[in-house]
């Protein structure tokens, strides 16, 4: 029973596993995160992308490529849409929008992150 014993002394044994674990599920995340990109990450990129998972997907969906909770898919917009969107909360003359709503509010403090958005948007792979 020494043995036994002696094992109870040690609970932090297995725990270095366990950080171990963490830490790899963490750069696994980011590896799925990269792998929805056609083309290798730029510095404009990465910004467009933090910009987006901080500021789009409380309604967009983290895959812009995929629908979200309250926002349409909103991969491979054009400059022009996505300017509107965030400037005014307006379409491109003609534009038939995905969803109807009114819901998106314009964005303006972001006018410096729009070009980053669309080279995010514009650089995933297509499904
Ligand atoms: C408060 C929720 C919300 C946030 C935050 C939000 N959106 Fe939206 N977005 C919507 C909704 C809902 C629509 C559909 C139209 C509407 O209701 O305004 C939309 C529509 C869009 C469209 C047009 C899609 C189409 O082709 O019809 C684009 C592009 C877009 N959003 C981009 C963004 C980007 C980029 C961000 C982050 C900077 C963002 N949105 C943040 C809710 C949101």
């Amino acid at each position: 029973m020494a043995w036994l014993n002696s094992s109870c002394k040690f609970p932090p044994r297995g725990k270095p596993w366990a950080v171990f674990s963490f830490v790899a599920l963490g750069f696994s995340g980011c590896f799925q995160q990269e792998s929805i990109l056609a083309v290798p990450e730029t510095p404009l990129i990465a910004r467009g992308r933090a910009t987006y998972q901080t500021f789009c997907i409380a309604c967009h969906n983290s895959d812009p490529r995929k629908p979200g909770a309250v926002g349409p898919d909103v991969a491979f917009s054009t400059p022009q849409l996505i300017e509107l969107r965030i400037m005014e909360a307006k379409y491109p003359p003609g534009y038939t929008p995905k969803r109807p709503g009114g819901i998106m509010p314009a964005m303006p403090q972001l006018k410096d992150e729009i070009e980053g958005l669309v080279a995010y948007l514009n650089a995933l792979k297509r499904k």
